[in-house]
């Protein structure tokens, strides 16, 4: 149990870390790659340090010369071999799901595990394009422990029947094993690009015309050298926190701008959110710069299906700022977030009605009536999910009377310190106004 108290304001300069996704890729990707890598920026979490572990039973040297700096030893394109257990990703779904499209070009038998959250959810779309390409995959019920033979694969043109940039990146990762090219995947909506950049920035071929993305084989992989950049979505909570606190003022240095990953900054803007973005520049083919954020008075706005890939895990901190707008907010086609670490339309329906915001659940989203004024407060269940756990901590500081989080340790998932650096720029010498 973890209680956050009141704020008055969210002040200062901080950073958070390294973008998950990217530490992630970047682990796999050095494991087959020819010589050592270097990874700097690395953001330790529960699912950045499963990676290292995975790559590691599979055969990759990995050490930390300094501390967020990662040396992998790349054991080569095909180089990967079965532990003799099952490697255990833990909470970490995109491990899984691209770890699956790796190991399908690998010789041998692997299998892969998780957690009780990981292995509820959905693997078949994984495995399905997996095994049109030739792999074996066997998955348990539908989800994992997953079993993987891989070896000579096919490439594919895939259709991906939801938009999911880790069903694409598992094709395009196994696509690099084809005996011939292009495999191709078509997605209905634009989904986060990482591994699109990170392959390109490693000089494989790959190419988007419209909706589709394809890729070409590799006899070789290069060691990577890259600087990871602060991740947007660990920044997501302090920037509604700053937004709806007023007189904060609050600098969020070094953040992954890539555009496919902060469509909730542009669904802020257009719900009057004052936010400055300096110091761009480009760094390993991703766009990077600095936030500014100072307290802004918000308006309700409709988040439509075409969005929902781009703001998908911060579609609950969404609903919070909804919450403190003017006017009714929707989300739609968002089906989606009851597939994730919790079914996020339950989980962030219940914990913010629990607080005394107007959330409803929907099939597919939710609505938010809107009442600017501070949330009375009360208890939040994070059900184990680590955005519910920020979520939470956000609307403590936002609140009058504080929240207690029941279960606020799964923040180690993606940003282990969350609560430390929300204590650092909260600014408490105030008496929060009844209302
Ligand atoms: C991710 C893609 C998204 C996102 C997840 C990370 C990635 O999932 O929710 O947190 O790194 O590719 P889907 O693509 O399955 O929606």
């Amino acid at each position: 149990m973890r209680r956050v108290e009141p704020a008055a304001a969210l002040v200062g300069d901080i950073a958070v870390p390294g973008v998950k996704g990217l530490c992630q890729r970047a682990a796999l990707l050095a494991a087959i790659a020819d010589g050592v890598s270097e990874i700097r920026g690395f953001g330790h979490a529960a699912d950045t340090d499963v990676a290292l572990d995975a790559v590691r039973e599979l055969g990759a040297g990995v050490s930390e010369p300094s501390p967020g700096t990662i040396r992998i030893e790349g054991v080569g394109l095909r180089g990967l071999r079965p532990p003799d257990h099952p490697i255990d990703c833990g909470n970490a779904g995109t491990l899984l799901r691209l770890l699956s499209g790796v190991l399908a070009g690998q010789e041998g038998r692997f299998v892969l595990t998780g957690d009780e959250q990981i292995t509820s959810r959905p693997h078949e779309r994984v495995a399905i394009p997996l095994r049109q390409m030739g792999a074996e995959v066997e998955t348990t019920n539908g989800s994992a422990p997953v079993t993987i033979t891989g070896g000579s694969l096919e490439p594919t043109s895939y259709v991906l029947p939801v938009a999911s940039a880790q069903v694409k990146s598992a094709i395009l990762l196994a696509g690099l094993f084809a005996h011939s090219g292009p495999t191709t995947v078509v997605e209905p909506v634009p989904t986060r690009d990482h591994t699109e950049r990170m392959l390109t920035s490693l000089g494989v071929r790959v190419r988007r015309e419209g909706s589709e993305i394809s890729v070409w084989p590799v006899e070789s992989i290069p060691p990577l050298d890259i600087d990871i950049p602060g991740d947007f979505s660990s920044a997501a909570p302090f920037l509604v926190g700053a937004l709806l606190l007023v007189g904060s003022e609050l600098r969020i240095h070094d953040v992954n701008l890539n555009p496919t990953r902060i469509g909730f900054l542009d669904v802020l803007e257009r719900m009057g959110a004052r936010t400055t973005v300096y110091d761009r520049r480009s760094s390993g083919g991703e766009l990077v710069g600095s936030l500014g954020i100072r307290s802004s008075e918000l308006t309700a706005t409709t988040i439509e299906s075409h969005e929902v890939p781009n703001v998908v895990d911060e579609l609950p901190l969404f609903a919070l700022a909804a919450s403190m707008a003017h006017g009714i907010s929707r989300v739609r086609g968002a089906e989606e977030l009851r597939a994730k670490e919790s079914d996020r339309i339950e989980t962030t329906t219940e914990a913010l009605r629990g607080l005394g915001a107007h959330v409803n659940a929907e099939s597919d989203g939710f609505w938010v009536r809107g009442v600017p004024t501070r949330f009375k407060g009360g208890l939040v269940e994070s059900r184990g999910d680590h955005r519910i756990a920020m979520l939470a901590g956000i609307a403590g500081v936002l609140s009058r009377e504080g929240v207690e989080i029941d279960d606020p340790d799964c923040v180690a998932v993606s940003f282990p310190d969350f609560f430390e650096l929300l204590d650092e720029v909260a600014r408490r010498d105030f008496v929060p106004e009844e209302s």
